[in-house]
Order: C-alpha cells, then structure tokens, then sequence
C-alpha cells in the first residue's frame, strides 16, 4: 500500500496536473490539501485539452476526488467545473466527488478585498491572482470563515453572513471607497449553491482513514510550489497556504505515518508568475524562445510567465523541506535545440558562496548565480519513450540534476500528452 504525495518544488506551474493525471491510474483517491482556484492544472487526454482549477486531475481517470479541509473553494467556480466536466460525460457525483465540511469557502468580499487591495500596492503588488485565496485564509486565522458545513444549516449560515458583512461593509466602504455588498442577494446565491453542493459535503479524514484500512492507495495533490508556501517561500511574493508535503496530512485529515512517498515535480527549467525575487531569469532571447517553446502563460490568469536556468539550490531547499523521495523532472523538450544549459549550483552574495536559499529578500534579491555550464542537445527528444534513448548529454543533464539534488528521478515528461512520459520508477512502488 502507498500513500504519495505531490509536490511543485519551484514556483508552481511545474506541470503537476499531467503528473497526478498519470499517476492517478495506480490511485484510489485523489485528494487536493490546499490552495483553491488560484491553481491551474492544464491536461491533455487523446488531443483534448483540460483546464482544472479545483476538481483534482484524477476525476478524468474516474477515480474518487476529494477537496480537503485546507482548501478555500469559490462554490461558483466549482460548480462550472463540475458542470463542464458533466458535460463532457465524467461522473462528478457525490460518490466521486466529496468536498470536507471543514473547508473555507470563498465570499464575494474576499474577491473584492483581494483585488482591492492589491490595486492599492503599486509597485508592491503580489501579483496574486485575484481569487480572494489570500482575504479567505485570512478570515480562516481570525475565526471569521465561513466553511461548507455552514452551508448545511440555513438559518445559522444566514446570521453568520450578515454579521460579517457588517464589518466587510464598512471596510470596504471606508478603505477602499468600494460599495457595499448586499447580504440578501448573497444569502441567495450562496442557498442555491448549497442546494447543488450539499450532497458532496463530508468528512473526508473519515473518508480516507477506511481507505487506508482497506489497502487503498490515496494521491495527495499539492497546487503551486514550495517557493510559494507561505512560510518557505519567498516571502511576502507567496500564495496564503502551506504548499509543503507536511501540510497533504493537515490539510487532509490524515497522520504522518500514512504518507510512503514524496514526489518533487520539478520543470526542466524555472518559471515564476507574479513578482518575487527569481535569481536566474533570463531577460534575453533564450528566456523568450523558452517561454514561446513551453508555453508559458498562466493556466488560471494567462499572464506571461518569467523564465530562467533551473536552479538547484531552489531545488535542495525543496528536497530537504518536503522530504522528497523522487523527482519528475517535466518540459525536458522544451530545451531541445540550446546550444548550451545552464544549471545554477550555488549563489555569489556580497563576495561569498551561499548554497542554502536565504531567507531575506534583500539577500537574494542581490544573489549572483554561479551557474554549470553542460551542452544541449539538437534532437527532438518527444517521441523518446526510454532514458536510454536520450541523447547522451539530455541523460548528463538529468544525472547533474540527480547529483545536485541527492535525489533519484522516477519519471521524465518530454511533451504535454500522457504517452509522452519515459518512466523509470512508479512512485507507488515504493513502500
Ligand atoms: P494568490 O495565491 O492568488 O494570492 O497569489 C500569490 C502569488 O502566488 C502570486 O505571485 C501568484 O502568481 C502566485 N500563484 C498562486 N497560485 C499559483 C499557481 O498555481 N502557480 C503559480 N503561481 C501561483
């Protein structure tokens, strides 16, 4: 029996959503611990493309789905997804999808704070996305969240709405000059969106434990990255949740023990989105070819994304703080035809080596990459479906990674599609 979890190691946007959607074959339940619908995980089965923002990538390969309590949720954008998928003939019933009673559900005047706010940073900005993620955890730590089981009890749901809106009204009003919100017409669509969702509201630790006892394997799917979490990343440019391994067990319901293996999904090369220090960006042609050849526009927002070498001491940092016991490094293509590959082993501040990730920004914000130097490789590497058919220097730059890392790779990503995979090691192997 194994219990894996996922995890992007860099800024998110690692190609996590094809992963867990190939690994959920071996899966019973997919389960998502935190964020909400700032993530976007982008899949592509027979030609056709998904785009998920909430529903775990498992729904597509039928498997049952849950949403965990560390999750925040926007009800309306669920229920499109939902629909969308029903459209398209995958069952998202209450039997294949269950949502944890103790998960915080967006408001309207989380959306409306979130983006207020950061129209007033400037050049501060976060450059969130704009889903209310950050307001939502916010009312979570100060006791004032509304979570689904809320939603079970009409009468308490509606006193507990307009209570707060009575100090969200006058924030809004006051601080942003922002109009009020009504809590009638919320009371309303929050009732219709009750009705719809109460089915899937369950307590999904419950859920899982009887899983576990019946040697079911659960896939616990991480969204963003590690240099995202709010208290491993790059502070304050990071999202409002824990993205690590160890938050698969809070933000699920679940015990430590239950957790057999850690699968880091690293991108061939780094990207970020939003502000945020990022030491080995790119701003020349190779940064530009890589972000026209990967793709790399934001699956929730479609903004551009910034591109850079791969860096390994974002790697290590990633390695020892999720206790990884894998890598899947994806986009290993999209470097096909560089001349040369840089990979980033250490960083120069203010005269001296530093290999560990600094905590302060201004430090890494004035860190030097040192960079490693190997060649590329011409070829067109997509249809290559086995490690030993790589072009040898494409299998010395994934063995430096290896090295670098201390860390085994157990499967390789050489284009969007499911059969576009070279695996070496099934992370549900492992014991
Ligand atoms: P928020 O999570 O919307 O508050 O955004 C905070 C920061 O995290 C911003 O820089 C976002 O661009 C970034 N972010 C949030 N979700 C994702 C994701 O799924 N992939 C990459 N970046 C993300």
């Amino acid at each position: 029996m194994s219990n894996i979890v996922i995890v992007g190691t860099q800024w998110g946007d690692e190609g996590k959503g094809k992963i867990v959607d190939l690994l959920a074959e071996f899966a019973d339940i997919v389960v998502r611990f935190q964020g909400g619908n700032n993530a976007g995980h982008t899949m592509v089965v027979d030609g056709e493309q998904f785009i998920s923002h909430l529903v775990p990538s498992g729904i597509l390969q039928g498997k049952m789905c849950l949403l965990g309590n560390g999750m925040v949720v926007d009800p309306e954008v669920l229920l499109k997804e939902l629909d969308n998928l029903n459209n398209r003939g995958i069952d998202v019933g209450p039997d294949r999808l269950k949502i944890s009673e103790k998960a915080h559900i967006i408001m309207p005047y989380h959306k409306h704070i979130d983006m207020a706010r950061e129209n007033m940073k400037g050049d501060q900005k976060i450059g969130t996305t704009g889903r209310g993620i950050g307001p939502c955890y916010e009312d979570k730590a100060t006791r004032r969240g509304v979570r689904f089981v809320d939603l079970l009890d009409p009468k308490e749901f509606d006193e507990k709405i307009k209570t707060i809106l009575e100090e969200k009204n006058f924030y809004l009003e006051h601080y942003f000059s922002a109009e009020k919100l009504d809590p009638a017409g919320i009371i309303d669509q929050y009732k219709g969106y009750a009705d719809r969702l109460s089915p899937h509201i369950i307590n999904i630790s419950i859920v899982m434990n009887k899983a576990i006892k019946e040697n079911k394997q659960i896939l616990f799917e991480g969204a963003q990255g590690t240099h995202l979490d709010i208290d491993h990343g790059t502070y304050p440019f990071v999202t409002s949740s824990n993205t690590v391994s160890g938050n698969a067990c809070c933000g699920a319901g679940i015990g430590p023990k239950e957790i057999t293996g850690v699968v880091g999904i690293v991108k061939a090369y780094t990207t970020r989105v939003g502000s945020g220090p990022f030491p080995t960006e790119l701003f020349d042609e190779i940064g530009d070819k890589i972000q026209k050849k990967g793709a790399e526009f934001g699956a929730t927002t479609g903004r551009k994304r910034r591109c850079g070498w791969l860096d390994t001491v974002l790697l290590r940092n990633a390695a020892r703080l999720n206790g990884l016991t894998g890598l899947v490094i994806t986009k290993l293509d999209v470097l096909d035809g560089l001349e040369d590959l840089k990979i980033c082993t250490g960083y120069e501040y203010n005269g001296k080596i530093i290999r560990d990730f600094p905590a302060s920004l201004k430090i890494l914000g004035s860190c030097k990459p040192i960079y490693e130097v190997l060649p590329g490789w011409p070829e067109d590497i997509s249809k290559i479906r086995n490690m030993e058919d790589l072009p040898e220097n494409a299998r010395h730059y994934l063995n430096r990674i290896e090295e670098l890392t201390e860390t085994p790779i157990d499967i390789i990503s050489v284009g969007p599609g499911r059969e576009e995979t070279i695996l070496i090691n099934n992370p549900f192997n492992l014991k």
